[in-house]
Order: structure tokens, then sequence, then C-alpha cells
């Protein structure tokens, strides 16, 4: 059998990784700024992750959420002390798009309302109403445009204010820093604002953090540099460090009651083995505010370079935008200087989303491998 061929490959194979490093079949090593879609959050192959992963698979790896799991309770607590979300409650499942369709479901239950208000640029995740609010026509099928989204540009006031009064919403859905978009935010004016508006119109605030969340912003939700609280918030990506997890926070106001949402794998015991790992490391290691400052020294020397035109995103969640396009330099960092980087839709900005207990030394080696192609 063939595998459908949807992914555009790089010709890398790694086999092996360890920290911020990657090693290829030939025994070539790379440095990872990009940690697989900003998923590798506290290191590849972290010893504390990998013991945690290796016993709770020597006592009990899945079992389904019919049965109690005291791993789902320690999780949920840790994560509501170390996100400052005491007043919201987790679902886990499994992907970022999952977090969002349950994150819109929720909406629409609460309200009892059906569209949605998300914003150009958006990326949401690939299934039905999570794709449906992702700005980008080609993946959108004909039975995902049944859905009805209106797309505004960010930090427009007028036109949010506008929509909210002509019609009638569940919920409005935004990053707080765009990822695959290409790292444009929100001000927090704005932010502010819709915050205001929704809770006017009696419309859900959904924060979808699956890739600014978990710490990379420099705090542990990007959201909170901005002084707001939304009803619900989604997690995914550097939740698990490469285990596929993702989950809803949902604020108390909302009545849970018997199926409303469910899932037959997520919150199993692996998974919560594999997040709280990431919790207790990006704790014990102080792994968030290294985010902020390994991220402002990064944003600092990226501007040193004059092909840099602009530098976006906080902690290490980073856009260097040029005036022209990346792709031939990313290769040229793959195969040149063995360095994994990201792109993004918008075609000009290399994306940087390492893992997030590098160290400045790091970044110099990153900036130098930038100049010497770009030179
Ligand atoms: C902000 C955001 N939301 C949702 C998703 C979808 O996550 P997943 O690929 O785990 O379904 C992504 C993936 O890139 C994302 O960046």
């Amino acid at each position: 059998m063939k595998l459908f061929d949807v992914y555009p490959l790089y010709d890398v194979t790694p086999v092996a990784a360890n920290g911020i490093e990657v090693t290829d079949d030939k025994g070539q090593k790379y440095l990872d700024f990009y940690g697989g879609h900003a998923v590798i959050s506290i290191g590849h192959t972290h010893p504390h992750y990998v013991n945690r992963l290796k016993e709770q698979l020597d006592h009990i790896g899945f079992y389904s959420n019919s049965v109690q799991n005291p791993l789902q309770k320690r999780l949920a607590q840790k994560l509501g002390e170390l996100s400052d979300c005491p007043d919201h409650s987790l679902f886990m499942c499994n992907s970022g798009a999952e977090a969002n369709e349950n994150a819109l479901k929720m909406a629409s239950f609460h309200t009892g309302k059906s569209k949605v208000i998300a914003f150009h640029n958006s990326f949401h995740g690939r299934t039905s109403a999570a794709v449906a609010a992702t700005d980008n026509p080609a993946i959108n099928a004909p039975i995902n445009q049944q859905q009805e989204v209106t797309f505004l540009p960010l930090n427009d006031f007028d036109a949010f204010k506008n929509a909210l009064e002509k019609d009638s919403y569940c919920a409005v859905i935004i990053e707080p820093i765009q990822g695959v978009g290409g790292l444009d935010e929100p001000t927090s004016d704005f932010f502010q604002f819709i915050e205001k508006q929704c809770k006017i119109h009696n419309v859900v605030l959904i924060a979808d953090e699956v890739q600014s969340g978990f710490g990379r912003s420099g705090k542990f939700f990007a959201f909170q540099h901005h002084g707001i609280r939304p009803d619900i918030i989604s997690i995914a990506k550097g939740m698990g460090n490469g285990f596929p997890v993702g989950g809803v926070l949902i604020h108390e106001s909302f009545k849970a009651s018997y199926g409303l949402l469910g899932t037959t794998f997520g919150g199993n015991h692996l998974a919560c083995a594999a997040v709280l790992a990431v919790l207790e490391v990006l704790e014990q290691e102080a792994l968030i505010s290294n985010a902020a400052q390994v991220g402002q020294y990064l944003k600092e020397k990226a501007q040193e370079i004059p092909q840099v035109k602009k530098v976006k995103g906080r902690g290490l969640m980073i856009g260097l935008e040029f005036d022209f396009e990346v792709a031939e330099l990313r290769k040229k960092l793959i195969h040149g200087q063995h360095m994994f980087t990201g792109g993004a839709k918008n075609k000009r900005l290399l994306r940087i989303l390492p893992a997030l207990n590098i160290d400045h030394s790091h970044i110099d080696l990153l900036m130098e491998a930038l100049k010497k192609e770009l030179s």
C-alpha cells in the first residue's frame, strides 16, 4: 500500500533526537528551531518525560473514560495551578482540531446559537467546524462550507461591533498569536473590546491556544499578555511534547452533563503521564520565564540582521519577516546549516518555534547561520 500523498517532504529522515538536536539516518545532526510545528516544548526525549512514559506503560497505558482515572484529576489540578485558570474545568481529547471542535460545540450548546466569528488568516484545524473557522478555502470541502462563519480583520473594532449587532453568533474564536497565518496578534485594546462585546451579546469567547499555549509565548497562555479571561481555551501541541493530546478548558459557568462531550482515547493514562511530565518540567526548570527571556534575546539579535524587515511574536513563538519568500532560505538552512525552521501562510515569514529550554548560545548559532545564508 502507498501513502496518501498529501505532504511535501524534505529529504531528511530523523532517527533520534535529544534536547534541541535531531539526528538523521546518516548520523547528521540538526538543530531543531521548529519542534515539528511547535510541538516539542520541553525538548526531545527529555529524561523526566521518557521515564514517566516508560513507567506509566509498565503499569497501564490505556483505559477508556468509563472508569476512574486519578491521573486526569491530578493533571487538571496542576494545570489549573500553573495556568492560573482555577475557574475552568478540563476536558481532554486528542488534537488541536478536536479541541477547537469541542470548544465550538460547547459554545453552541451553551448559547443555543450556531454562527461563528473568526479572523482573517486564522488556522484552527482541519475537522468540521474547526476547518470552517479556518481562513483557507483550499482546505474547506463543500461539507465544511455548510457552517456559517464570518471572517473579520484583526483589530477592526467597527467591523467586530457591527457584526455582533447585525447577526446572532454562538462564538468568537481567536488565536492570541496567529500561528500558521503568520504571527499577527490582536492588540490588548482589541482583545478587551471583544471580551466586553461578547459578554453584552451572549457570545462565547474561545482562545485557541493550541500553538501559543503551554508557556510558548513567555506566559502560560498568550491571552494573559492582554488582561482578559476567555470562556473557553483550547490546548494541544506543546501540551504533550509529541504525545498526541489536546484539551479544552471550560469556564465553570458552562454546565456539564453526562454524554455532552466524549472521546475513546482522550485523557488516557499515557496521555496524562505525558502532560504531567511536561507540566512538571515547565515548573521545575522555569521554562516559561526562560521562553520569555531567550525570546527577547532572539528578537533583539534578529533586529540586527538588515534583511529581517520585521520581527513578530512573543517568547519562543517568533516570526522573522523578509521582503522575499523564505522557502529557498528554509531549504538552505536545512541542507547547508543543518537547522530546522518553519514557514507560514505569509510566505515571507520564517517561523522560529524551538523547545522552551534553549539558551542564548543556540540563538547565536541560528543568527550566524542566517547571516551566512543571507550574505
Ligand atoms: C492555532 C492552531 N489551532 C489548531 C491547530 C490544529 O491542531 P492539530 O493539527 O493538532 O489538529 C493548529 C495546528 O497547527 C494550530 O496552530
